[in-house]
């Protein structure tokens, strides 16, 4: 096997075999690990889960794979922004020790055939308006979780439905990492810091704080006990009225079940999530319901 590639003191791994090289040598040290699985066009967001990766860890693993099978046929595959060498640089910076990098064959070669599905978490919220995509991340990275065996691996909370869905993964199969979700990174305007926001164009990055201002006030209403439905339905009225061409959603739930609320309960926490398109893009965001 060849040594691997590296971009400063970070090594870069491609293959499962080198990766786990990697883990043996550092688990015969007593070293601990933590995961950062990612797409890579690394920002805002990812630095919080790298730093919180440091915290949780003696090692830190940053994976870096555009994982095909979470996109849909309509979706962003083909153009989702790729730059390892960025990438690489960005997870030297910050103090990671390994990239692992794999290819789609690597991943997923011929004649794979197994697929992840948890199910009730990915029936609700985005799972109807991006068919197949639960099912993608959780076989991802259930590999991801298997091939690396972290003791941690983190996951952003702006994600929310996929970081409940992979907390259930990861009980239900064994997996023995602990999921740890980090809170979302903003703009100083409020916009969750996102990969998909590079799509937008000037006008639509004025107007995509609203989604966000519209999510805090229904939580702050839901929190003072307005129904959630209704508040909801006006959050849904605030976003169109701000020049969002559409609103897949806007949900209050439970966080652990995702299960809808009506009227919030503070001894079950729970958070307003959204998704919405402005243009071409699609936004998704979440605020918790603080009592
Ligand atoms: O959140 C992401 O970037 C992806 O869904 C993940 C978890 C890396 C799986 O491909």
């Amino acid at each position: 096997m060849s040594s691997p590639a590296t971009a400063g003191g970070l090594a870069v791994v491609r293959t499962v075999a080198a990766l786990r090289l990697r883990l043996r040598d550092w688990r015969a040290d007593g070293d601990t690990v933590a995961l950062v699985p990612t797409m890579g066009a690394l920002h805002a967001g990812h630095a919080a889960l790298i730093e919180a990766a440091h915290r949780a860890a003696d090692r830190v693993v940053v994976s870096v794979f555009v994982n095909p099978t979470q996109f849909g046929a309509n979706e962003d595959f083909a153009a989702y922004p790729r730059d390892e060498g960025r990438d690489a640089a960005f997870c030297d910076e910050r103090g990671a020790d390994l990239m692992f990098a794999p290819g789609v064959t690597e991943m997923y070669p011929d004649g794979f055939a197994t697929s992840i599905r948890v199910a009730g978490l990915t029936e609700g919220l985005c799972g109807p308006f991006r068919p197949g995509h639960f099912d993608g991340v959780a076989t991802v990275v259930a590999k991801l979780l298997i091939q690396t065996a972290p003791d941690t691996a983190v996951f952003g909370e702006k994600d929310f439905q996929q970081l409940v869905v992979v907390r259930r993964l990861a009980r239900d199969l064994d997996l023995g990492a602990a999921i740890l979700g980090v809170p979302t990174v903003r703009e100083a305007d409020g916009l969750a810091v996102s990969s998909r926001n590079a799509y937008l164009s000037a006008d639509e990055r004025r107007i995509a704080p609203a989604l966000n201002a519209a999510l805090r006030t229904t939580a702050a209403r839901i929190a003072g006990g307005a129904p959630a439905p209704e508040a909801c339905d006006a959050a849904r009225q605030r976003i169109l009225a701000a020049g969002f061409a559409s609103v897949d959603y806007v949900s209050c739930v439970e966080e652990e079940a995702l299960a809808p609320v009506t009227v919030f309960d503070a001894a079950r926490p729970a958070r307003v999530l959204a998704a919405a398109r402005l243009g071409r893009t699609r936004l998704i965001d979440n605020v918790p319901v603080n009592p």
